[in-house]
């Protein structure tokens, strides 16, 4: 399709772009051995789902809508992980997912009963903080003491509950394989007891595999050390997302008005930071932006947005054209 014909604004997938990254993925699975599952938290992009379902094991939803879209459009069961389970949902949510991860102690315990008397959801793991991370923002650092996604060692307790037969831990972002494998020495040191007697380990996302420069084989040799020190995990699962789509296309915005006041140029866009890429307000990134036919950049304005239209949310390239 020529580039002028895509309608503005639109998130552009590049299908080749795609495959490659999930060849590469596939290979990781077959040599380490183990499973990746897109995270739908990092890539929703859901049309593109048949096409991922070749390559990968299915996805990890944490909501009922993502459970739903994994179910419908990757067509197998979600590894369903929510921070705190909604009354009206968690029935729903037994139903329709291979796996159930819980955040707590206590949310364990408020739906232990009723997961256990499940016919179809037969993995209950709990996600714990592993102790170490490299993020540095805040926000998004998952490891830190006072964190509130995932039990802490000193809360863990002596005994694993009675049910529980996995283990989650998500705190990497995009890091690499080195970051992993520290993470994974501070999982072992603190929960070695516990691992030993469960049947997976979902080391969650982060893991920006598709990154040029990226240690794949490295990643490889400590998936494998994982798994030989640990015989009795029957399943070792990987959940990225942004590894997924990473530098698969463009969101292609169409500049609709300028305008210029107290000295500021402002270009009016048809696409907003809000709706259309918010990770660049909360972490923040910088949208690169490759501007069209003015590939030289001799433009020098702020970008302004106009309305909001999508709430799909992808990281990607950010593509502008002069209207
Ligand atoms: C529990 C969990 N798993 C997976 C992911 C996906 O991470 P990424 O897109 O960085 O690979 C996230 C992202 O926040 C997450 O919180």
């Amino acid at each position: 399709m020529e580039f002028k014909a895509i309608p503005s604004p639109c998130f552009v997938l590049e299908e080749q772009l795609l495959v490659r990254n999930l060849e590469l993925m596939e290979f990781v699975q077959k040599e380490a051995g183990i499973s990746i599952i897109v995270a739908l938290k990092g890539f929703a992009f859901y049309d593109s789902f048949p096409l991922v379902a070749k390559y990968l094991k299915g996805g990890t939803a944490s909501s009922l809508n993502e459970a739903k879209l994994v179910y419908k459009k990757l067509k197998s069961k979600p590894h369903t992980y929510c921070a705190t389970y909604v009354p009206s949902e968690f029935k729903q949510l037994l139903k329709c997912s291979s796996h159930l991860t819980f955040n707590s102690l206590s949310q364990w315990n408020t739906w232990s009963k009723q997961a256990l008397k499940s016919k179809k959801c037969k993995h209950f793991g709990l996600r714990v903080n592993p102790g170490y991370s490299e993020i540095e923002t805040a926000l998004y650092d998952p490891a830190s003491e006072q964190s509130r996604l995932g039990i802490p060692r000193n809360k863990f307790g002596d005994q694993l509950p009675e049910g529980i037969n996995g283990l989650h831990f998500h705190a990497l972002c995009e890091n690499n394989s080195f970051t992993l494998e520290k993470v994974l020495d501070s999982f072992s040191a603190l929960y070695d007891p516990f691992i030993k007697q469960v049947e997976w380990v979902n080391m969650g996302g982060g893991h920006l595999m598709t990154k040029e420069g990226y240690d794949i084989l490295h990643l490889i040799q400590v998936l494998k050390a994982f798994k030989e020190k640990y015989p009795n995990l029957k399943e070792i699962i990987l959940e990225p997302g942004s590894a997924v789509g990473w530098q698969t296309g463009v969101l292609k915005s169409t500049v609709l008005d300028i305008v210029d006041n107290g000295g500021k140029t402002t270009a009016m866009l048809d696409v907003s930071f809000t709706c259309h890429m918010p990770d660049c307000l909360e972490m923040p990134y910088k949208p690169k932006v490759r501007v069209g036919e003015q590939e030289n950049g001799k433009y020098k304005y702020t970008f302004g947005w106009i309305r909001a239209v999508w709430q799909e949310i992808l990281w990607m390239d950010f593509l502008l054209v002069k209207n």
